[in-house]
């Protein structure tokens, strides 16, 4: 990709973007990708992920993804998740946002959605009204999807599932779904990307894709 193609990128300082999508869809190979390509450019970025991302989170993290707890209910899940996202946007995201750093997280409030809601049966508007408690305004610029086939995601799984992968086939088909319901819902704040084909072809398309989309975003001191 040429340099000017690229300046686009400048536009990103002081935004949050989120990278999200079923487990498998690849997005966190993506966003290394994003992340490297933005710093070559001079961006400063700020990469964190959900769970974990700060040392109390890393700690939950374990909680939630330990298949020894197959018992959590559902509500405990969905606030250990969120008490996660409460120290990460505390500790990381919103300290560098003040920096004016890119900054971009490997999952949030979208995940909750689309796992304890859509998949786990919670409603969206209890998961959006604890949200509000956990994160306050602090919702993203825009939520890239990284949509994929439920065969082609369970081959690019690791064979040792940790306790939400272990959840089986119509809990992370209910997961897609409610990734695609929220993009067809609010579209303005969400880009779907194809994530069932090879991770260059993926990379192309979202660079592609993205560019046209942070060209119409509200300037910053506009932002709610
Ligand atoms: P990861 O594999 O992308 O690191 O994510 C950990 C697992 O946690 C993944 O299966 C998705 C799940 N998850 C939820 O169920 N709800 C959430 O709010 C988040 C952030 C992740």
């Amino acid at each position: 990709m040429s340099g000017a193609s690229l300046d686009w990128l400048e536009r990103l300082r002081g935004r949050f973007l989120v990278f999200d999508g079923p487990d498998g869809s690849g997005k966190s190979t993506q966003l290394s990708r994003f992340t490297a390509c933005c710093r070559e450019r001079g961006v400063p970025v700020t990469e964190v992920r959900e769970p974990g991302g700060t040392p109390i989170g890393e700690q939950i993290r374990r909680v939630l993804l330990d298949p020894a707890n197959a018992e959590m209910d559902v509500r405990c899940e969905m606030l250990l998740y969120m008490a996660s996202r409460a120290q990460l946007v505390h500790e990381r995201i919103d300290p560098a946002l003040r920096d004016g750093h890119l900054v971009i997280s490997d999952r949030f409030v979208s995940s909750t959605l689309a796992y304890q809601g859509t998949a786990g049966g919670l409603s969206s508007d209890e998961i959006r009204d604890v949200a509000r408690v956990a994160v306050g305004a602090r919702m993203p610029d825009l939520v890239v999807i990284f949509d994929v086939d439920e065969a082609t995601s369970a081959r690019r799984l690791s064979p040792l599932l940790d306790r939400m992968e272990q959840k089986g086939s119509p809990f992370h088909r209910r997961v897609r779904a409610g990734y695609l319901d929220q993009a067809s819902q609010d579209p303005s704040r969400h880009l779907v990307v194809d994530a069932s084909r090879d991770a260059d072809t993926v990379f192309a398309a979202l660079m592609k894709e993205l560019a046209a989309r942070v060209a119409t975003l509200a300037p910053l001191s506009l932002r709610a």
